[in-house]
């Protein structure tokens, strides 16, 4: 059966053909057609266009009242799956603790650990599947989940396990990243060598073993993992059929985006710290840098410079980072926001960042991001706005009216 969407104010992201990603001056492009319609057959996107749509009479027909549809949010990165939550943390920061500090007291990501360590699989799983229904309400349509809050093998294939069965039981287009390299486990406190050998030796091939993980992530910065046990780890991934993606450069120059670039890394993400090498390195590559400004509003940190890289001509793409500890929420409307607010990107900038880009962090840039014939059906239908830039400027008020995932009203 077909569902026609009619009485669309605009259609944003319109792309015939799909282009893979979009970086520099052209982030400023965004195609669009006015007083349109769409036909979504199944889960994917049919046609579309402008002017009075045709329909059947079995066909099902969804007014959209004026508002705009756009393509629904990829977020490249979060930690949604985690046990229980934080807050108290956030007070020992309010008091003066840095998030390095609040670290090395055993709390932070080992806090989160303990917690997950005594949580069942089963409830981990439902704690997990109410933050997957509260960001499909937020306009998420795909996402990445890391592990990294288990930090053995058994609780990482755990996180792994749940992240697999999220992907199964909910309409989301998931993709999952294996992140032992999270942080050092307290046991392995003064052998951190040792735990690389676990995550090398053992851990991934477990995760590979059961096919649990696209992608493999290392947190390379000050206080983590350095560039040489990036490398080694990144390496192992590799080989084990892994595609590398890096947390780099939030605390500090790590080498982590020389080191993500050097592996292919689908994205180096975080980015607060970028000077003219890493620009240099990025360009010409590959590699998405994907910047969380989430993160920087919830611990109070730097933003990184996102104009310093469309300037220079690279694509950013813009992700949630959802998890306890630096930005508990998976809102992208307000990631759009601060798109605007903080890192000085234009609106349309900001929705090629959260789309089409985003999807090419996460490898689904061929099935999501666009309005393009073929294309799976994830779309946000809006109220009715005065022009796009109106839902990011809205800020902390939500501008959706229905999301559309797999071609099915949410
Ligand atoms: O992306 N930077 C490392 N990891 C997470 C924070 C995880 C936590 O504090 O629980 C991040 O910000
Ligand atoms: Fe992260």
């Amino acid at each position: 059966m077909r569902l026609v969407l009619k009485n669309i104010s605009r259609l944003l992201m319109v792309e015939p053909e799909p282009k893979s990603w979009i970086a520099g001056v052209e982030m400023t492009e965004v195609n669009s057609i006015e007083n349109g319609w769409l036909v979504i057959e199944n889960d994917k996107i049919v046609c579309f266009g402008g002017g009075e749509v045709i329909s059947f009479t079995d066909d099902e027909v969804l007014d959209c009242n004026g508002g705009m549809v756009m393509p629904a949010f990829c977020d490249s990165h979060t930690h949604l799956v985690y046990a229980g939550s934080r807050e108290r943390e956030y007070e020992d920061k309010i008091r003066g603790l840095s998030y390095e500090e609040i670290a090395r007291r055993g709390g932070g990501i080992l806090n989160s650990a303990r917690l997950l360590s005594e949580t069942t699989e089963d409830e981990l799983f439902e704690q997990s599947l109410s933050r997957i229904d509260e960001i499909i309400r937020s306009g998420t349509g795909a996402v990445e989940i890391k592990s990294g809050y288990g930090l053995n093998t058994s609780d990482e294939l755990k996180m792994l396990r749940v992240i697999k069965r999220l992907g199964e039981e909910t309409p989301l287009t998931i993709k999952s990243t294996f992140l032992g390299a999270h942080a050092f486990p307290s046991a392995f406190k003064d052998d951190t060598e040792g735990y690389v050998r676990l995550i090398i030796e053992e851990m991934i091939p477990a995760v590979a073993e059961e096919k649990l993980a696209d992608f493999i992530d290392v947190f390379c910065d000050r206080g983590f993992f350095t560039v040489e046990q990036t490398d080694r780890i990144l390496e192992a991934g590799i080989k084990h059929g892994m595609v590398p993606k890096i947390h780099a450069n939030e605390l500090d120059y790590s080498g982590g985006i020389q080191v993500g670039v050097k592996h292919n890394a689908r994205s180096v993400d975080h980015l607060e710290f970028v000077g003219e090498d890493e620009l240099a390195v990025l360009k010409g590559g590959k590699t998405m840098p994907t910047l969380l400004p989430g993160a920087s509003l919830f611990l109070g940190l730097t933003y990184a410079p996102a104009r310093k890289m469309i300037e220079a001509g690279l694509p950013v793409a813009l992700a949630s980072d959802y998890n306890p500890g630096s930005s508990p929420s998976g809102n992208m409307e307000l990631i759009m926001s601060l798109g605007i607010m903080q890192l000085k990107m234009l609106p349309t900038e900001v929705l090629n960042a959260v789309t089409r880009n985003g999807a090419y962090a996460m490898g689904i840039e061929e099935t999501h991001g666009s309005i393009t014939p073929g294309k799976v059906a994830n779309l946000i239908i809006t109220i009715p706005m005065p022009g796009f830039g109106f839902m990011p400027y809205s800020y902390g008020t939500s501008q959706i009216q229905k999301v559309i995932i797999n071609g099915k009203i949410q």
